[in-house]
């Protein structure tokens, strides 16, 4: 399975890809987590990003393509992969695109967890009292929802043409969203 898990900031990707990934057998790649992890070892993929994380803003398209370019190669993806918080642009989701097609594979499933803003609000600012996220104080998250309708909503709408796109109801317990997706994963429209 090739899977791309679509969703705003705070729509549970993360948290519902961990398992998907799991039972399926694949990676889950979350770009977030890759950004995070390189900003705390100091690399100069992570010197790059830190401004732009911590401002609720994306890393721009050249360095986040390359970095996912490198880590599709790698040994543990030939069985399939889940993305996690990637494509966010249009641009990384015609570089992906053309990345997979180069390696003459295609993407399974693009799966979209829709969650109203209220809901996502809540989630983030919970999560930033009890963890201390850096990008979940109040400010930081109307930029991440500010920046996901004006560039990541189209990244929706690119799929949604290409007919490959499953929305599914993000809001529920954790168990009730998993069986959705567990659903759409079986029923999935096939190679977009
Ligand atoms: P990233 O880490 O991807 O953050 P995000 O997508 O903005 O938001 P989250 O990861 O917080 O949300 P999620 O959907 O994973 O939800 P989660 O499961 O955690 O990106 C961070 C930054 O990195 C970006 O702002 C950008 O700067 C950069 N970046 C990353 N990818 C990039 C890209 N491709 N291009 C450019 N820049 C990029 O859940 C959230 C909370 O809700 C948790 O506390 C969880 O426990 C709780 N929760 C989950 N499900 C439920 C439920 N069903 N009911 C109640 N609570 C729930
Ligand atoms: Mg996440």
């Amino acid at each position: 399975m090739r899977i791309v898990l679509l969703g705003p900031p705070g729509a549970g990707k993360g948290t519902q890809a961990a398992e998907v990934a799991r039972r399926a057998g694949i990676p889950h790649i979350s770009t977030g987590h890759m950004m995070r992890a390189a900003i705390q070892s100091g690399t100069p993929v992570g010197e790059r990003a830190k401004g732009f994380v911590d401002a609720g803003r994306l890393v721009p398209d050249d360095v986040m393509i390359e970095v996912v370019r490198e880590r599709l190669a790698q040994d543990d993806c030939a069985p399939g992969f889940l993305l996690d918080g990637y494509p966010r642009t249009v641009a990384q989701a015609g570089a992906l695109k053309n990345l997979l097609t180069e390696l003459d594979l295609a993407l399974t499933h693009v799966v979209e967890l829709v969650v109203p803003n209220d809901v996502l609000l809540e989630r983030l600012l919970e999560r930033g009292a009890r963890e201390g996220r850096s990008d979940d104080a109040a400010e930081v998250i109307a930029e991440r929802l500010k920046v996901y309708e004006e560039l990541t909503r189209p990244v929706s709408a690119f799929y949604a043409e290409a007919g490959s796109l499953v929305r599914i109801d993000g809001v529920g317990t954790i168990q009730e969203i998993q069986e959705r997706l567990a659903a759409a994963l079986e029923n999935g429209p096939g190679e977009p």
